[in-house]
């Protein structure tokens, strides 16, 4: 029988993060659950992932955002290469204002069926990357100070003892959902300088023709109109007007963060 314990033996938290919000609340939870910066990040947007096995007194906090109340597709394919043996998972779904609808629950299946034992979920508010003005400056110094007591309350627990969840919100199966059929378009101001090609994801911009996007690849995560240092890539005008339309009701409400443990 193996004894309970609280203390993991390493901390390591994974994110897909394409603009930069995700990652944020991956970092304040997980330094918040290390109390100091050890520990080990996984970038789930890059490529070409090893393929990573865990120990069953280890802990990680996995982090998503949601695109249309789901785990974006390309990201649940970067989560088959991590490998629990009933490894203690925090799940997280980051996203803008909304809803999260069946992306937490997604995650938490996943991870589970990854050899993962989620021990604890949120759902936090990060700023809505198609529209910046929508949860602007999420995740703020209350989300931050929520996540911090989150990771008391996480700590406090049994890791290798803890109960499996089970009051994660969200439908079997999950929404159907499919992407906008757009890619970025490319401006003038583009100096084919290929940042945008070397962080793409899902490589659906060809390094020696930046100006292009590969329509089958591209997942409108919108990474490359953030990195681009003459932000010459932006959604087109009409999915920009869409987006405004889709979101103007919840613009302007302050929605909070829900935490399951
Ligand atoms: C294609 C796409 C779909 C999205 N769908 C949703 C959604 O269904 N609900 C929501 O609240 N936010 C949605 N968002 C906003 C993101 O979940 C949110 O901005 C998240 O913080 C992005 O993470 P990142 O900053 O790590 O890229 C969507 C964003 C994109 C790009």
């Amino acid at each position: 029988m193996t004894a309970v314990t609280n203390k993991p033996a390493k901390i390591y938290t994974a994110y897909f993060s394409p603009t930069g919000g995700t990652k944020k609340v991956a970092l304040a939870l997980t330094s918040a659950l290390a109390d100091t910066d050890r520990f080990t990040e996984i970038d789930l947007s890059l490529p070409v992932l090893a393929q990573y096995t865990f120990a069953a007194d280890d802990i990680i906090v996995i982090a998503v955002p949601v695109f249309g109340g789901r785990v974006p597709a390309f990201a649940l394919q970067q989560l088959t290469t991590l490998h629990g043996q009933n490894t203690s998972a925090i799940a997280i779904a980051a996203y803008g204002n909304r809803a999260y609808e069946d992306a937490l629950l997604e995650l938490s299946d996943s991870l589970t069926s990854q050899s993962f034992h989620v021990i604890a979920a949120a759902a936090i508010l990060s700023e809505h990357s198609m529209l910046r003005s929508v949860a602007a400056g999420r995740p703020d110094a209350d989300d931050l100070a929520q996540l911090t007591d989150f990771a008391k309350k996480i700590s406090a627990k049994p890791l290798t003892d803890a109960p499996a969840l089970t009051n994660i919100p969200g439908n079997r199966p999950y929404k159907d959902w499919q992407p906008m059929p757009v890619v970025p378009k490319v401006s003038d101001s583009c100096i084919r300088c290929g940042l945008c090609s070397a962080t793409c994801p899902t490589q659906a911009i060809p390094s020696g023709q930046p100006h292009t996007t590969d329509p089958q690849k591209c997942i409108l995560c919108l990474r490359c109109t953030v990195v681009c240092p003459k932000n010459a890539r932006s959604l087109p005008q009409q999915a920009q007007a869409m987006i405004c339309q889709k979101l103007e009701s919840i613009k302007d409400i302050y929605k909070n963060n829900e935490f399951f443990y």
